[in-house]
């Protein structure tokens, strides 16, 4: 009897993200994603002991809005299976296993023009999921419509929270492509363009949820480092913003002394900026006269601005956004 990840028949490369990549895969006749992340890292095995076990473990907790994880495998060194890319003796690989969302990412899904309603739905489905996490004593960190993912029907859609708390616990231990410190943060609070290792927390979380429901209501994109479209709230580069925001390309590969392969990049200026990073420059920045500018001023665009306050503390909790939600818009 096959164990572990080759219990699962029928793999299909489905995407990839900065931490790895993601397979469509059958058992049992039901059909799951699994997540491959390939940890380089020394403490490797801690990690995973330490910060994704207790993410696995909330599936003993049911919530419609969160994608959990339903199953796992730490495989080190040889215990690799022979199928799954070419491992080499300091392969450490870690599988995350969780329901397959055949609607895909909000993301898509919300730009398709077709699906132009369901907004505030996916903004109480997100407030809920978000809220549970806060509960839990997890910060998602990585708030933003390609993680979250669509279950469900066209005409009944089911938002799915997923790779909460990911980023966080593999901020140093992936490697895989080595560009995930090279993406640029469309959905980032202001206090996380302060330093390279940024703090997430509650509140971070809350502003990227904010960022995200303002993209939504207002369906504005950005391009993505990929090229692709991104359902994302931004502002044209401030004139008061002296210091430009610049963002680096990836222009090709090269190889070092030691052999490996690395990304080249050059430095270009942006024009279109993330809102948090202009508020880190400019605090003051107001905010209503920059972004949601289609939206009447009512309750939802107040809330969706307190979300984003330059001032952590001076954010609603997920669960007041939450029950705002739910008060003003039912
Ligand atoms: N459970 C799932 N069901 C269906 N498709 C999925 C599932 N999980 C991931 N995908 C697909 O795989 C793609 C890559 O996901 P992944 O989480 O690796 O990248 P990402 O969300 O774009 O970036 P990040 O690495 O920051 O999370 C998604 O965009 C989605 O299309
Ligand atoms: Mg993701």
């Amino acid at each position: 009897m096959q164990d572990g990840v080759d219990s699962y028949t029928n793999w299909e490369e489905i995407g990839k993200g900065a931490f790895g990549k993601v397979y469509s895969v059958k058992k049992d006749g039901y059909l799951y994603a699994i997540k491959r992340l390939h940890l380089s890292h020394m403490q490797a095995l801690d990690m995973y002991r330490d910060e994704i076990r207790p993410l696995v473990d909330l599936t003993k907790h049911k919530h419609d809005h969160i994608l959990m994880y339903i199953d796992d495998f730490f495989y080190q060194d040889s215990k690799i299976p022979a199928n799954k890319g070419k491992p080499t003796n300091s392969d450490r690989s870690l599988w995350l296993v969780m329901d397959f969302c055949p609607l895909g990412t909000m993301n898509n899904f919300l730009l398709r023009p077709e699906n132009i309603s369901h907004t505030v739905l996916f903004m109480k489905q997100v407030a809920d999921a978000v809220d549970f996490l806060h509960g839990h004593e997890i910060v998602h960190g990585d708030l933003k419509p390609d993680n979250v993912l669509v279950s469900g029907t066209v005409q009944d859609p089911v938002a799915k929270v997923a790779d909460f708390g990911l980023s966080k616990a593999c901020r140093n231990a992936i490697t895989d492509n080595g560009h995930s410190m090279q993406r640029l943060n469309w959905y980032g609070a202001p206090e996380v363009f302060k330093r390279f290792n940024s703090l997430y927390t509650k509140e971070s979380d809350v502003y990227s949820m904010g960022a995200m429901f303002a993209a939504m209501l207002d369906r504005t994109t950005v391009r993505g480092d990929d090229g692709k479209l991104l359902l994302a709230v931004y502002m044209v580069h401030p004139q008061s913003m002296t210091e430009p925001v610049c963002f680096l390309k990836p222009v090709g590969m090269v190889q070092t002394v030691s052999g490996t392969v690395q990304p080249t990049y050059t430095v270009q200026p942006m024009g279109k900026v993330p809102v948090g990073r202009v508020q880190h420059q400019i605090p003051n920045t107001n905010l209503s006269g920059c972004i949601m500018m289609q939206q009447p001023n009512d309750c939802l665009k107040q809330l969706i601005l307190e979300m984003m306050a330059y001032s952590a503390p001076n954010r609603p909790t997920a669960q007041q956004v939450k029950w705002a939600l739910n008060i003003t818009h039912d």
